[in-house]
């Protein structure tokens, strides 16, 4: 099995071609740092975030879900200390005017050398500017009036409007510590340099849960969620030795957090978090009740005391772990013929297309549309009609297809259909009657 040399460009080939991912507003040249996800790609992303909701809060008693505005007061991203500290160290080349990040420099190096080209300036060698600090909120005016005043921001992480509704979530929901809230929606970062196409973008989404408890409880906390949040990735079919978890050393920190662990896969451009794991102490609650005024302390009503609770924060991407899915699920053959072929061996709970339906010729058109129909009721199934029947197998082993079902002249006589299985392209007979139950027993 070989695999391209240049991964991460020809996912980026695929995922355009087959309508995965594009360059946002492409037909203007792009627009850097965005992308939009075309069919396949909305398709994933849904089950991705669905799998997350599913598994965080439909499956427990002890999470409730919210769904926030992004815009909101300005004195929260101050109270939380973004105004102040969520700024990245950026330079600039004197010569050719690119910006870098200044923290990634050695990184842009490296990769530099590894392909060769000298080291120094990662543009054009000329001489580098002092580290300025460049803060990463986009801002934006709420009303007609551009002033100082009207100054809001979008959200650079989703978790904020958790703290500041804490205490009306948890009274309207009842919960006791320890629980958890839980949200996931878009974010925004002016990142200096995106790069490694969704990897860093300028918007994202993010699967973001606070679980308050008490103190005491902090770091039995910490460990269970990072190993439940480990296991979620291998439940999403990711191949575990690709998957580690990495704490953070003390200067890695965020402002707010007091330990972190994150969860890393080893990207073709090195091991990259893919999720942060985090002990954000009462910091977050402290600061708002400070700065609003309102207590947002939490009463126990067994001991009859108030106080702020711990929170541990397992903060994930969805645009990262869409890429995870992608790179780990690529992979390139010669098959026995001597053809090549290039497909997603996605897990068939998170491929876009589950059931591929087609029928051996046109004629057979009617019955096995019908056939997609009944199928469609348990699946994502897709019918296709066009072409040879080889290559309708090679478009759906490029998307990550996992199952085909082959409507031939013999089904109508005998109410079965061949079935192939994507990785290993064994082919097998099944009654159509026991078709779903076939499919679903090898889905779990
Ligand atoms: N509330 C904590 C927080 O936002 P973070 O480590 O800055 O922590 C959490 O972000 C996750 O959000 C990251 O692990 C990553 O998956 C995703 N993320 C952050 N910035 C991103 C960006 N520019 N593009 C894509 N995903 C990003």
């Amino acid at each position: 099995m070989k695999k391209s040399e240049n991964l991460m460009e020809t996912l980026t080939g695929l995922c355009k071609r087959r309508g995965f991912i594009f360059p946002s507003s492409e037909v203007y040249g792009g627009i850097n740092g965005f992308w939009d996800y075309g069919p396949l790609g909305a398709e994933l992303k849904k089950t991705i975030k669905e799998a997350w909701w599913k598994n965080m809060v439909q499956d427990r008693d002890d999470i409730v879900g919210i769904d926030s505005s992004i815009v909101m007061h300005p004195r929260v991203w101050e109270a939380s200390g973004h105004v102040d500290s969520f700024t990245d160290p950026m330079v600039d080349c004197k010569e050719c005017k690119s910006r870098y990040r200044a923290d990634k420099l050695q990184e842009y190096r490296e990769e530099l050398g590894k392909k060769g080209k000298a080291e120094g300036c990662p543009s054009c060698g000329g001489e580098l500017t002092e580290a300025r600090k460049f803060n990463l909120m986009f801002k934006t005016f709420v009303g007609p009036v551009e002033s100082e005043a009207s100054v809001a921001y979008l959200r650079p992480e989703t978790c904020q409007s958790i703290f500041v509704n804490f205490k009306q979530v948890q009274t309207v929901s009842r919960k006791k510590v320890p629980f958890g809230i839980a949200q996931m929606g878009k974010s925004f970062r002016n990142e200096v340099t995106p790069r490694n196409f969704i990897f860093r973008s300028r918007e994202f989404e993010q699967m973001e849960m606070e679980f308050f408890c008490q103190q005491k409880d902090e770091d039995q906390w910490l460990d269970y969620w990072k190993q439940s949040r480990f296991d979620w990735y291998v439940e999403m079919g990711v191949k575990k030795e690709k998957l580690r978890l990495r704490q953070q050393t003390p200067d890695e920190l965020a402002h707010y957090a007091k330990a972190a662990f994150d969860v890393e896969y080893e990207f073709p451009f090195g091991w990259q978090e893919l999720e942060g794991i985090a002990n954000r102490g009462n910091y977050d609650l402290q600061q708002h009740s400070k700065a609003s005024g309102k207590d947002l302390s939490y009463f126990d009503d067994e001991a009859k005391e108030h106080y702020m609770p711990v929170v541990i924060e397992p903060s994930a991407g969805v645009d990262r772990t869409l890429l995870t899915l992608l790179v780990d699920a690529y992979d390139e053959e010669t098959m026995e013929n001597g053809e090549e072929r290039s497909v997603l061996r996605f897990h068939p709970r998170v491929a876009p297309v589950q059931v591929g339906v087609f029928p051996l010729s046109k004629k057979l058109a009617e019955p096995a549309r019908k056939l997609a129909a009944d199928l469609r009721k348990h699946f994502r199934a897709f019918y296709d009609d066009a072409g040879a029947i080889g290559r309708r197998y090679r478009r759906q082993d490029e998307i990550g297809t996992p199952y085909c079902v082959t409507f031939d002249f013999a089904s109508q006589e005998d109410s079965c259909a061949t079935v192939r299985e994507r990785d290993s392209m064994k082919q097998e007979r099944v009654s159509l009657e026991g078709l779903v139950e076939y499919l679903r027993g090898r889905f779990e």
